[in-house]
């Protein structure tokens, strides 16, 4: 089994003084959820997501040598300095210094954007840090040229999954999973693997159409309402509901059936809010629009038998999941009748992606 100290690297063969490297990487939405976590964001249960293809963070890293131990960078957001997201970044460059000894070794420049509208309410956190892991690897794969690929996705995925838990899962498509699962062979808490098996034709180019219903600054954080399941009252029948959820959802992304696909799917979305519900302090983060859309998508389905479903990840906004032969009919329902539930009628059309890419190499 792979251990932590696995990604601790040996001395580097080679050495260099500077460069830039540029990744981006997509974010992606979990069908069965991550909430609740250990120490060393290890996950109280194991996920899987798929992941997008058009909403992406696109980053670039510029490294100069620089003689003190400290860690010293840069944050620019679309070229601007961004100082309220550095000590997220700066707590990331701590917790993975063990795993990269060179991050004090130079001075970076780190400038991100998003390809989806900012303060969308769409979890940035986990293509974001995705992106960052992949030019960290990048470089040390500069300094270790003999890495394979195997190592360097893996250890990507490591170091994203300490900036944030669901990063891990953005390194890779289509289907990641992410924790331990009995089922899943080569499944770690330590990083996402590729789904093991063939997933059925239906999930090809599956889509997900985000409806933002509301763009707000959320009340309660994703980290916050982790740390909430300690003494949740559901907490142990959750983790095990999750495990239970994985498997039945393994054998639908294999065998195709959407009835199951669709129960498994929204049942996750919503015991992922009653967890939100019945913790203490409780706060609730879906929105009157969030249940009119629910609803809505419920009487569609029940009326044309089109395989239509929603997932919602820690926020107000409405994941619309569905495959492509149904495209057309879906998103003229999407147009009529739930964007008027949407801020400003703002939605996204996303589709399943294979996960990050180089966009330049030093
Ligand atoms: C509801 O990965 O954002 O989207 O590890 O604290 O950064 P941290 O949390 P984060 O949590 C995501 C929770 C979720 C479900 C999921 O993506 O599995």
């Amino acid at each position: 089994m792979i251990t932590a100290e696995d990604f601790i690297p040996s001395p580097y063969q080679n050495t260099i003084e500077n460069g830039q490297f540029h990744w981006s990487a997509p974010s992606n939405i979990a069908l069965v959820k991550y909430w609740g976590k250990k120490e060393h964001q290890i996950p109280a249960n194991p996920s899987v997501s798929f992941t997008l293809n058009h909403c992406k963070t696109i980053t670039s890293l510029v490294f100069a040598k620089k003689d003190s131990d400290e860690i010293s960078f840069d944050l620019l957001f679309e070229g601007k300095p961004k100082e309220d997201f550095k000590p997220k970044i700066q707590k990331f460059f701590e917790r993975t210094l063990k795993y990269l000894p060179f991050l004090t070794d130079y001075h970076f420049t780190i400038d991100t954007q998003n390809t989806f509208p900012h303060s969308s309410g769409i979890a940035s956190s986990a293509s974001g840090m995705a992106a960052l892991a992949m030019n960290l690897m990048s470089l040390e794969k500069t300094l270790n040229p003999e890495m394979t690929d195997a190592y360097f996705f893996q250890k990507s995925s490591f170091l994203a999954r300490l900036g944030s838990g669901s990063a891990c899962r953005s390194v890779k498509g289509k289907v990641i999973v992410w924790g331990n699962h009995e089922d899943i062979s080569g499944s770690s808490d330590l990083f996402g693997v590729e789904f093991p098996t063939q997933i059925h034709n239906i999930f090809h180019n599956y889509q997900d159409t985000i409806l933002l219903v509301d763009k707000g600054e959320k009340q309660v954080s994703s980290t916050v309402g982790h740390d909430l399941m300690h003494d949740h009252p559901f907490a142990e029948r959750r983790f095990a509901q999750a495990h239970e959820n994985l498997s039945k959802i393994k054998k639908v992304l294999e065998n195709g059936n959407l009835d199951d696909f669709i129960k498994i799917v929204e049942s996750e979305a919503l015991t992922l809010h009653a967890m939100m519900m019945t913790s203490l302090p409780y706060f609730i983060l879906m929105k009157p629009n969030t249940l009119e859309i629910i609803n809505k998508i419920w009487k569609f389905r029940n009326d044309t038998k089109i395989p239509v479903c929603f997932t919602l990840d820690a926020g107000a906004n409405v994941h619309v999941l569905y495959p492509e032969k149904v495209a057309v009919e879906v998103l003229k329902f999407i147009q009529a009748e739930l964007t008027a539930f949407c801020d400003n009628g703002q939605y996204i059309c996303d589709l399943l992606g294979a996960g990050s890419k180089l966009i330049m190499n030093n």
